[in-house]
């Protein structure tokens, strides 16, 4: 074996790893892979036989099979792994060599890592990738960050195994620092949106409807053929028709309703309230995440605060046809507060971000892919700087067609008793913001009654405190 060949090695060669690395033969790259786990390193060269790939478990000759200046992606949990891979890397790496993170780190643990790293001559990228094991084997969604250089260093390699949208790949260089992690977190964030959206749907035909599982396939197959045409639709339909081999029943019905998470939604939401951006369809997936954990406790509660769910009272086929246009005006809601949450990010940790290269890159490859996305494209084309994705004319028009629907739906909902969170925060957003008066009046009144905050007033500018107790 020829050494020093090789254009790039992976680190973790879990499924992703692995996945990625064999995407990256696929297109003519020679890659060679590192684990310090023999089984995985094994897997790998089983299923790469014949292709240019390479397997290793020592981290010396790893580094010795490639071409220098040397890259380096890693694929391994985000965390305290990312930083032990990195310390195991340090002593065999030197100037000018390239670190890619592409994992889904924490973009204030990027940043330090890419300080660290540039105090020691070293680059960082810091890279969301999306799609699954899917996506990673076949074309994710790719959202690089870090600087610019280090990525025109790996944009042929990026451009060939990511995604394609109509021959346009679904990668773009986001910005400096941790714009790609940054990107892929609010990414996550309006996955968790969507999910938990659709969560929402299933529930009120399962338990609103009495839907069966044949049905429910059926519902969420038509409604993938039209306008919420994407990929989570998609396999909700393919969920409801899985028959467990063990039973022989449909497997949905034989998981346990506990919704596990691994941080993302969560930095979303954290992000968004130090950005002070409100995203409460976001914030109310994560908490339903959270409200699902306490299956016991809601166990109980359910015996004590029992209550009989009355059948909907409209016809099935009108129902459903309400539910799906609430859907859609739901997952505007959620791609809205996204993007204003990297709108306002973009500015504040100067990342400079393009947001029609964001709603591109997303068009394919990844988990959050809809049909939806190119009207989002089309709305940062034609207004690049525009505040919020309500406020372009062609998605107002869209939520004003599909708002009674989302109304009627959440009223539904709240009627039956049935806990739709992020269809009342979807609607709750959008009739605050399309509110020209807030009685945010009242809060500032109040702040100045008990802490003397002092308040502003609609007829004369600066800043006024009353004593509210005399006279
Ligand atoms: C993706 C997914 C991927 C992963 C999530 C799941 O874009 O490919 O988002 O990153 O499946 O991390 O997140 P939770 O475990 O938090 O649901």
């Amino acid at each position: 074996m020829e050494t020093q060949r090789h254009e790039i090695g992976m680190i973790g060669l879990g499924v992703m790893g692995r996945n990625m690395l064999l995407n990256m033969a696929d297109h003519g790259f020679p890659v060679v892979g590192y684990d310090n786990d023999p089984g995985k390193v094994e897997a790998l060269q089983k299923e790469s036989a014949g292709s240019n790939i390479h397997g290793v478990t020592n981290i010396q000759e790893f580094i010795g099979l490639l071409r220098s200046p040397r890259a380096v992606m890693m694929l391994v949990p985000a965390g305290p792994p990312v930083d032990s891979v990195i310390g195991d890397l340090l002593p065999h790496l030197g100037k000018g060599d390239l670190i890619i993170d592409a994992g889904n780190s924490y973009f204030k643990d990027t940043n330090l890592r890419a300080r660290n790293l540039a105090a020691k001559g070293i680059q960082f990228l810091g890279v969301g990738v999306s799609g699954g094991e899917e996506g990673a084997r076949h074309g994710p969604s790719i959202m690089p960050g870090g600087p610019k250089e280090a990525y025109e260093r790996v944009r042929p390699l990026l451009e060939a195994v990511a995604a394609k949208v109509n021959g346009d790949a679904c990668v773009a260089y986001l910005g400096p620092g941790s714009a790609g992690h940054f990107v892929k977190t609010v990414h996550n964030g309006i996955e968790y949106a969507v999910m938990q959206l659709l969560a929402e749907t299933y529930d009120l035909m399962k338990r609103g409807l009495g839907l069966s599982d044949d049905e429910l396939h059926n519902v969420y197959d038509a409604w993938n053929q039209r306008e919420l045409n994407g990929y989570l639709v998609e396999i909700t339909s393919r969920i409801f028709s899985k028959v467990d081999e063990t039973t022989g029943k449909r497997l949905i019905d034989e998981i346990l309703d506990v919704g596990k998470q691994n941080g993302t939604g969560m930095w979303t939401s954290q992000s968004a309230m130090e950005l002070q951006v409100p995203i409460p369809t976001i914030d109310l997936a994560v908490a339903m995440r959270d409200m699902s954990v306490l299956e016991k406790q809601r166990e109980t509660a359910g015996g004590v605060f029992k209550r009989p769910i009355p059948p909907i009272a409209c016809d099935r086929k009108i129902f459903i046809d309400r539910l799906g246009h609430a859907l859609y005006a739901g997952m505007i809601m959620a791609y809205a507060q996204g993007m204003a949450v990297l709108a306002a990010a973009s500015d504040k940790y100067e990342y400079h971000l393009d947001l029609e290269a964001v709603a591109r890159i997303w068009r394919g490859g990844c988990i959050i892919r809809t049909a939806l996305l190119e009207d989002i494209r089309l709305a940062y084309r034609n207004q690049p700087g525009l505040a919020n994705l309500l406020l372009a004319p062609e998605l107002a028009k869209k939520v004003l067609a599909h708002e009674e629907d989302l109304r009627r739906v959440a009223c539904t909902a709240v009627e039956l008793g049935l806990p739709a969170p992020c269809f009342l925060a979807a609607l709750s957003y959008f009739d605050s913001f399309r509110s020209a008066w807030l009685p945010a009046n009242l809060i500032q009144a109040q702040r100045d009654y008990f802490g003397a905050h002092s308040y502003e007033r609609i007829d004369v500018k600066g800043t006024f405190h009353t004593d509210w107790t005399k006279g």
